[in-house]
């Protein structure tokens, strides 16, 4: 009996550890209050005794009644009192190491797994396509149930995808598309449906921004997202503004979601505070919501329990974290999770491409001049200062910026490693290695630019129409 409860509770996550011993310290207080029978009372204790040990083992800490459990505390920027150099949320990405952000460390800390060869092999195999270069190359690095998702895909049991965007402004940057072209490669590969949410809400509640611009930004947005190539009759693009008002099954969503998270957690793991406005404090239940299927009936005929798969870049997974919490107790599934490295800053790794700062991001509506001058001023070199000492020493591939590009977006892996040695040799110097960035990037932003005018208003309509799917649930 004991052991079948230590069990149980062992699958527990430090949050619904968090919410039991809270319940059962109620339940206590409530029995003693009404004067019931000792025999009773004492059973009731000594769960209680037992939850706060579990409590302890999973934690590491001892249970305080109105404290969260502290790591998902750490959630909100992956930074302990020993580890202050990584600080990650979804607004700050910031380290001191020019290698960028350890992001070994921060599948430990954030408690999510590795994909390793053997994930990578498997998807192979179900899916029999070659991994895409952001798998080989460990750019989507963590993930949570992939496995299970395999496992279901094996199956013959059908998931879906759901990634979003905040429209913050017109720019998106390069960065930006590594989630997109991923979900695309996604899609294909394993024929699924895919959902995209556009938070103009989020951007309206932390930007200064009416809301009629948030929303004109999400459909800017939506062109270059569709610019990316998804299948109209697979794919439903969404703004919160436009949906949610019309959709009574992703609004009951919200509030369940809302109803199980207090203000205390949401504290803990955003880093909220008492002068934050209700609508940043309720905002996360709002990102949470797509990731069940009954948020969108129209797409999968009122059934509740088909699985989410959510890329995202590592920044994002606090709102997933708090999600796979609640899923449970509302009794939905889980989402699985497949989370990106960040695309750095053109002056380094400490921190990554942000739409704020034009001289660190490379713009999906920059000149072939412009992108040239971008990496020749501003790429961070980890060439030598001078040719002989480089052709001496080599350059250093780990902080390179333009090298790390390179790993984004060039396909050929044999050319890719003959230039990481060519670099490391000091064969290559700086500006040839940043020439042949130059010369991979013009085309890339300017075959998107070529596709984005295709996309007419009436296209990112007909994307943004609540539908069926090309699928049958
Ligand atoms: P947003 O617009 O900040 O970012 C959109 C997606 O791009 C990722 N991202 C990056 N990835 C790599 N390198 C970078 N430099 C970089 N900058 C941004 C983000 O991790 C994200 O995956 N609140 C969200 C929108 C959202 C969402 C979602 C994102 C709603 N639902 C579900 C992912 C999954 C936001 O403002 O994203």
């Amino acid at each position: 009996m004991a052991d079948s409860l230590n069990c149980h509770l062992e699958s527990l996550s430090p949050l619904e550890l968090f919410e039991r011993v809270t319940e059962q310290g109620e339940k206590v207080r409530a029995l003693k209050a009404g004067k019931a029978p000792k025999d009773e009372i004492d059973a009731a204790v000594r769960m209680l005794l037992s939850l706060k040990l579990s409590y302890k083992t999973t934690t590491g800490q001892d249970y305080q009644a109105g404290l969260p459990p502290k790591d998902l505390v750490l959630m909100n920027n992956g930074t302990s009192k020993e580890e202050e150099e990584d600080f990650v949320d979804p607004w700050n990405v910031q380290t001191s190491n020019a290698k960028g952000v350890d992001y070994d460390k921060l599948i430990v800390r954030f408690g999510s797994s590795k994909i390793d060869t053997d994930l990578i092999n498997r998807i192979e195999r179900a899916t029999g396509q070659k991994p895409h270069r952001f798998l080989r190359r460990g750019i989507f690095f963590s993930h949570r149930d992939m496995d299970q998702i395999l496992d279901a895909y094996e199956n013959k049991k059908s998931f879906y995808l759901y990634t979003g965007r905040g429209p913050s402004s017109q720019a998106m940057h390069i960065g930006h598309l590594i989630q997109f072209i991923f979900a695309k490669w996604l899609q294909e590969v394993f024929d699924v449906p895919l959902i995209i949410q556009l938070t103009d809400d989020e951007k309206y509640l932390w930007k200064d921004l009416t809301t009629e611009k948030a929303y004109e930004y999400a459909k800017e947005n939506a062109k270059d997202l569709i610019a990316c190539g998804f299948d109209i009759n697979k794919t439903f693009i969404f703004s919160d503004l436009d949906y949610l008002g019309t959709s009574t099954g992703f609004y009951k969503n919200i509030v369940k979601v809302q109803k199980h998270v207090t203000f205390n957690q949401v504290k803990g793991i955003f880093g909220f505070t008492d002068s934050d406005c209700i609508g940043k404090i309720s905002f996360p239940a709002i990102q949470a919501a797509p990731s069940f299927s009954s948020s969108f009936p129209q797409i999968f005929n009122g059934k509740e329990n088909i699985q989410c798969l959510i890329p995202c870049g590592i920044d994002q997974d606090p709102y997933f974290r708090m999600t796979r919490d609640v899923a449970p107790r509302i009794g939905l599934p889980k989402p699985a999770l497949l989370h990106s490295v960040f695309f750095p800053a053109l002056q380094g790794a400490q921190t990554k491409m942000s739409a704020s700062d034009p001289n660190s991001s490379i713009f999906l509506t920059d000149t072939p001049k412009q992108i040239k001058t971008k990496i020749n001023k501003h790429a961070f070199s980890g060439g030598r200062d001078t040719i002989e000492e480089h052709r001496k020493y080599g350059g250093n591939c780990d902080v390179d910026v333009s090298f790390m590009y390179l790993t984004f977006f060039l396909e050929d892996d044999d050319r890719l490693e003959q230039l990481k040695q060519a670099y490391t040799s000091g064969e290559l110097l700086t500006g040839e290695l940043k020439k042949v960035l130059i010369e991979t990037l013009q085309p890339f932003v300017a075959a998107h630019q070529e596709r984005r005018k295709q996309i007419t208003d009436e296209m990112v309509k007909q994307f943004m129409t609540p539908r069926k799917l090309a699928f049958d649930f």
